[in-house]
C-alpha cells in the first residue's frame, strides 16, 4: 500500500517493435488502472539482453517504449515509468530469489523452452533464470495486481510460489501478487496461424500487427487475415481466425463479443475485416502522433527518466533492505 492505494507493477521488454498483441493484452488495460492502483510501469532491458542485442539499437527501442506508455496515455506523474536497468535493486533481488527458486521450477518454464529452441546457440543462464528476475520485480514493489497478457501466467504462478516460501520461511515479507487479465484481448492471435499466439519475432510480417503500422498497412493486414470457410461471423472456438477478429474488434470498440456477432449478422468476412482494419488504425492514429510528437520533446522524456528511476528506487530500496536484513546480510553502517 501507498497513500492506501494497492500496488501494480508491470513491465514489457524492449525487444522489436510492439505489436497489437502487446497493446490490447496489457498497455491497453495498464490504462484503466492507474486511477484505481499505486502504479510503476518499467522498461525492463535487463531481461531484454537475455537474447543478444545491438546495444545502439537496445537504447533506441528502450527510450521508444517508454515514450510510448507515455503516448498510449499513462500520466507520467500518477504512474511511475522508468528503466529497470536505472534500479539496481532489480538485478540484487533477483540474485537472492534465485537462491529459493528450485531448478526443476525453471525447467518447466514452457517460454524458456520456446526461446531455447529459437536460440540454440546462446541458451544462456539469464535467459534460464528469467523468471525469477521477473518474479524480483513483482515483489520488490509489494505488487497486489499485475495486468499481463495470458502468456506471462506461468511465470505469475511461479513469483507466488517463490514469494510464499520466502514468506514462509522469513515471515509476510512480501504480498501475494494476483494477475489481472483483459476480458478479450489477453491472447490475441496471430493474423497468419490463429493457433499462434500474435509476436514480435514472427518472421512473417503480415501475422502481426505493429503499433507503428500506418492506416494502409493495418487494413492490408486485416485483410489478409486467415479465418476459414464457414461464412458467419460467431465468437467461437471452431472458428479460431473469427474469434480472434472479433477479441480485437471487440477491444478497441468496447463492444462485447455478442454485440459484435449481432452488428455482423449476416455480412461478409471482408466487409468485417475492413471494419476491423479501420477500427483498429483509428484507435492507433492519435497514439501514434502523440508518440511522434513527444519523441521530438528530449527535455521532457529526460526529466521524466531521471524522477521516476529515483521515485521507483526508493520504493524497491525498501523492500530490498527488509529482504537482506531477513536473510542474515550485515546491517550497513552509516
Ligand atoms: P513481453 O514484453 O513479451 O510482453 C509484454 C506484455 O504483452 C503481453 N502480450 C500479449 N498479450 C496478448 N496477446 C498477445 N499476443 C501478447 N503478446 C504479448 C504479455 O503478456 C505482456 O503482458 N516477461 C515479460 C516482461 C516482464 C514483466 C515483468 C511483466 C518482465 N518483468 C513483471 C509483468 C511483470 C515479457 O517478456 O513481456
Amino acid at each position: 500500500m501507498l497513500d492506501g492505494k494497492k500496488m501494480l507493477f508491470s513491465g514489457m521488454q524492449a525487444t522489436g517493435t510492439l505489436t497489437l498483441g502487446n497493446y490490447l493484452g496489457a498497455l491497453k488495460n495498464w490504462l484503466t488502472l492507474s486511477d484505481e492502483y499505486e502504479c510503476f510501469y518499467c522498461v525492463v532491458d535487463l531481461h531484454s539482453i537475455t537474447v543478444r542485442q545491438d546495444p545502439a539499437e537496445l537504447r533506441k527501442r528502450a527510450r521508444n517504449l517508454l515514450t510510448l506508455y507515455i503516448a498510449a496515455g499513462l500520466d507520467p506523474v500518477k504512474n511511475c515509468i522508468y528503466y529497470q536497468s536505472h534500479v539496481p535493486a532489480h538485478a540484487e533481488l533477483g540474485w537472492i530469489l534465485n537462491c529459493f527458486t528450485y531448478v526443476g521450477e525453471l525447467n518447466r518454464m514452457t517460454q524458456f523452452k520456446d526461446k531455447a529452441a529459437k536460440h540454440a546457440d546462446n541458451i544462456n543462464a539469464g535467459l534460464y533464470t528469467y523468471p525469477v528476475l521477473m518474479a524480483a520485480d513483482i515483489l520488490l514493489f509489494q505488487s497486489d495486481v499485475v495486468p499481463v497478457g495470458i502468456d506471462q501466467m506461468q511465470h505469475l504462478e511461479l513469483t507466488r510460489d517463490v514469494a510464499e516460501r520466502f514468506n514462509g520461511i522469513y515471515g509476510d515479507v512480501f504480498t501475494i501478487p494476483e494477475a489481472y487479465l483483459g476480458k478479450t484481448g489477453a491472447k490475441i492471435m496471430s493474423l497468419q496461424d490463429p493457433t499462434k499466439k500474435m509476436s514480435k519475432s514472427d518472421e512473417n510480417p503480415n501475422a502481426s500487427i505493429l503499433l507503428m503500422d500506418d492506416t494502409d498497412t493495418i487494413i492490408r493486414k486485416f485483410k489478409r487475415a486467415v479465418t476459414d470457410s464457414e461464412a458467419q461471423i460467431l465468437y467461437r472456438d471452431e472458428q479460431p481466425g473469427i474469434k480472434n477478429l472479433i477479441n480485437v474488434y471487440s477491444c478497441v470498440t468496447g463492444k462485447t463479443p455478442a454485440e459484435v456477432e449481432r452488428e455482423f449478422d449476416g455480412k461478409g468476412y471482408g466487409d468485417f475485416k475492413l471494419a476491423v482494419g479501420e477500427s483498429v488504425a483509428n484507435h492507433l492514429r492519435p497514439v501514434q502522433d502523440e508518440f511522434a510528437r513527444l519523441s521530438k520533446d528530449k527535455a521532457y522524456i529526460d526529466g521524466i527518466i531521471k524522477e521516476n528511476a529515483e521515485k521507483a528506487g526508493y520504493f524497491a530500496n525498501k523492500t530490498l533492505r527488509k529482504v537482506q536484513k531477513k536473510v542474515g546480510f550485515p546491517e550497513r553502517i552509516r
